[in-house]
């Protein structure tokens, strides 16, 4: 069976992801930053392998990375956000929104830098962001949020130079949006439920191909402009 690894995969959208994959035989490392806190993805049945990983941790990034070493890795989903301060102008927390920036745009890079040979090792050679809508420019309507905005808008910019600089090796670089999602981030008045989430998000990430490098994808499989 193809291997995924997912980061943030202890809630939310991760952890749907991981049930949504585990019940068709996918081999899973499962990232999170709490093991111990992490029942809910311990009591998902399946072929995974829970890690510790703090993605803003350079060295637990590097130790995992090379612990995996002679594994492929079919697909890298880059789950693990943070949005954590939602002010508008005026009220800007800019130490919110240094952490949102190594979280949301510097990590997943950093995971893309030790993970990539693992990657093209593999099958299937996919990448994919968890990016936002929010983060489109030409989506923009309203104002406001700009620290998590300029992190999945800088994040979008990670992901189209990934999909110049590892074309050559045969992998997909895509982003995606995952609709706005009733988890503890999107809130219970968001749109969608998160199995309706997920059961797009992997539709979208087994469909991928290199036609496909360097877009950003709804969770429906709809192109998203940038
Ligand atoms: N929900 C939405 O409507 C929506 C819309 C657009 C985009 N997104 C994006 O989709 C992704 C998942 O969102 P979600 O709604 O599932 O969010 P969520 O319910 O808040 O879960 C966030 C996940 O990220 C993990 N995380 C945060 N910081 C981390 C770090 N430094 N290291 C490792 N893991 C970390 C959290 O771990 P802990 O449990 O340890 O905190 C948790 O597992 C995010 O990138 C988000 O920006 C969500």
């Amino acid at each position: 069976m193809p291997t995924i690894l997912i980061t943030g995969a202890n809630r939310g959208i991760g952890l749907a992801l991981v049930k949504s994959f585990a019940k068709d035989g996918w081999k899973i490392h499962a990232c999170c930053r709490n093991l111990e806190r992490a029942k809910k993805l311990k009591a998902v049945s399946g072929d995974i392998t829970p890690h510790k990983l703090d993605v803003t941790d350079k060295l637990k990034v590097e130790s995992l990375a090379r612990g995996l070493a002679d594994e492929p890795i079919d697909i890298l989903v880059n789950n693990a956000g943070v949005y954590n301060t939602r002010e508008g102008f005026g009220s800007t927390d800019y130490e919110a929104w240094t952490e949102m920036l190594a979280v949301n745009t510097q990590s997943p890079l950093r995971m893309v830098e030790h993970f990539a040979d693992l990657v093209a090792r593999s099958e299937r050679k996919v990448i994919a962001n968890l990016s936002s809508r929010l983060g489109s420019i030409s989506a923009v309507e309203k104002g406001g949020s700009y620290p998590y905005r300029t992190s999945k808008c800088a994040l979008n910019m990670v992901t189209k130079l990934l999909s110049v600089d590892l074309a050559d090796r045969g992998i997909t670089t895509i982003a995606l949006h995952p609709g706005w999602v009733q988890t503890d981030m999107g809130g219970e008045d968001a749109d969608i439920d998160v199995e309706k989430s997920a059961s797009g998000l992997r539709s979208v990430l087994e469909r991928a191909d290199p036609s496909q490098n360097g877009g950003f994808f709804n969770y429906d499989g709809a192109a998203i402009s940038w």
